[in-house]
């Protein structure tokens, strides 16, 4: 053993370095390039964790030059890096490696494909592509088409993959037609569906909790289980995003991918191996056992909510109707809540509870199991005034930890009980910051390992979940329930949840 190594940090090194490749990204000079895609490859460049031989072709409609591309993902970088200030040796050996093409028209994908041939020649990368689409849904046909018409998906040497950013379709059917543009000219093998919140540390340790530790999987069950609460809560509004969002709304933005993953994962059997498909099928067939909704089922299995003005830290925040760009008929939600039953051996009668909303108090994302209260109770009710039932907590950011709450005796004279909480946290356990999301999903992507991406299965028993609640929803001439920002939603979610005698957990 390196007895040099703290041990805090022993096993944090990871040497997985992927093969050669060139990157396409379309929408290269766009938002989430800017904000996410390239602050992560440089911070997995300042980790030595790209291949030697690696290339960023950035893609869109203007006009630019390499230089004026490099200058402009330089200031992207310098924003939005996690390691900040960056390190100028780092960027300009990785800015080396970054190049645009404006693709205009059809025959910009010629000048493309001469581009990736030239690089491939000059860098060594051997003709492997990961192509990312980072632009708006719309545009995702026509790119893949020319991709393929104009023969720059696969080529004699290299493998290629395509990367699909959320949202993956607006319903079932459009979902579902999307993927068939897809395999059109990749195969499935060769798409991934990108959902961040997979490439969350906390939201891999799931597994890991549950599958590397033999304590908590016996209790994981509805006979010591009463119910789990999901909740995704945002204090930001949809400043900046107006226009998507109001197309969008809550259902369709977090809770049909980010909400609904984090369901299947404290939800799913264990799977026989770490392996991609594997792991997915486990998934699947969690999601495929959660109970349909009816349109008829709808009131009293989802509530809906939009935020008006209000508070958020002390600070006046506009209500949802007073941003430019929202239709002033807009009835999009941005609040959901959802009771969810997974109708099999090990759930069967075990309600999940799943929340999500903008503007409400703060950033707070976690799982909660809250367990069964004891069979037979030895102490009074006076005794056990402080007690509340035992709860797991998964907290998945920030503070990222978990928690256990269990009942402990107050050390006075006499019984009292108060309820206690036994803590793991990160940053206090492992002296490195997480990655982010990105750079873990890129990597794998580069490296073909899809663990971690939604398969077609799995996104179409998303929407198959959430479409008779949104379409119920856009049928209806009602408003949604209002809250003022700075709340925990609408009095609809608090008398939903507490019509089956359970109240929500304060994050
Ligand atoms: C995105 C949504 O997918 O996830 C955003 O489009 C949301 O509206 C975001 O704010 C939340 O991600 P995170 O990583 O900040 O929890």
């Amino acid at each position: 053993m390196d007895v040099t190594v703290n041990p805090l940090r022993a096993g944090l090194r990871l040497a997985r370095v992927p093969d050669p490749a060139a990157m396409v990204i379309f929408g290269g000079t766009g938002d989430l390039a800017s904000r996410k895609l390239l602050p992560a490859l440089y911070d997995l460049a300042r980790q030595r964790l790209l291949p030697q031989a690696f290339t960023v072709v950035g893609v869109g409609r203007a006009e630019l030059s390499d230089a004026a591309y490099r200058k402009h993902l330089h200031d992207a970088v310098a924003e939005f890096s996690r390691s900040r200030p960056i390190d100028e040796d780092v960027w300009s050996s990785f800015a080396e490696r970054l190049y645009y093409v404006s693709v205009k028209s059809d025959d910009g994908y010629d000048d493309l494909k001469r581009r990736l041939a030239d690089l491939d020649r000059e860098v060594g990368t051997e003709g492997d592509r990961l192509f990312y689409l980072a632009t708006p849904p719309s545009a995702y046909a026509t790119i893949v088409r020319s991709l393929g018409r104009h023969e720059l998906a696969h080529n004699d040497t290299g493998r290629s993959r395509i990367v699909v950013e959320k949202p993956f379709g607006r319903d079932l059917e459009s979902a579902h037609a999307l993927s068939r543009t897809l395999q059109e000219v990749f195969t499935e093998d060769e798409i991934f569906r990108i959902d961040h919140y997979l490439g969350k540390e906390t939201v891999q340790n799931i597994l890991v909790l549950r599958f590397a530790n033999s304590i908590f999987e016996p209790v994981w069950n509805r006979r010591y289980v009463d119910h789990v609460q999901i909740t995704v809560s945002e204090s930001l509004g949809v400043e900046g995003r107006t226009e998507y969002y109001d197309g969008a709304g809550a259902m369709r933005d977090v809770v049909q991918n980010h909400l609904l993953q984090l369901l299947a994962l404290v939800a799913m059997e264990p799977p026989a191996a770490f392996d991609a498909n594997v792991v997915r099928d486990e998934k699947v067939k969690a999601l495929r056992a959660i109970r349909k909704t009816s349109e008829a089922d709808v009131a009293e299995r989802a509530v809906r909510g939009q935020y008006t003005a209000g508070f958020i830290e002390g600070e006046r925040v506009p209500g949802y109707h007073e941003l430019a760009e929202v239709a002033p008929e807009s009835h999009t939600e941005t609040f959901v809540a959802l009771k969810v039953f997974v109708d099999n051996w090990r759930w069967e009668g075990t309600p999940f509870y799943l929340r999500h909303g903008k503007r409400l108090p703060k950033r707070a994302t976690e799982i909660a199991i809250h367990f069964r209260t004891v069979p037979h109770q030895l102490f009074t009710p006076e005794q056990r005034e402080g007690l509340e039932p035992n709860t797991l907590v998964l907290r998945i950011q920030p503070e990222e930890g978990i928690s256990l709450k269990f009942g402990a005796k107050v050390p006075v004279q006499g019984v009292r009980i108060r309820s206690v909480a036994m803590d793991f946290v990160y940053g206090a356990s492992f002296l490195v910051d997480a990655p982010d999301a990105y750079e873990t999903l890129l990597l794998d992507a580069l490296s073909g390992d899809a663990t971690l991406f939604t398969r077609q299965d799995e996104v179409e028993e998303q929407w198959r979940l959430v479409d008779p609640i949104l379409s119920a929803w856009s049928e209806s001439a009602d408003a949604p329930p209002q809250y003022a920002a700075g709340t925990w939603g609408p009095a609809e979610a608090d008398a939903f949840i507490e019509r089956d005698g359970r109240r929500w957990r304060q994050p």
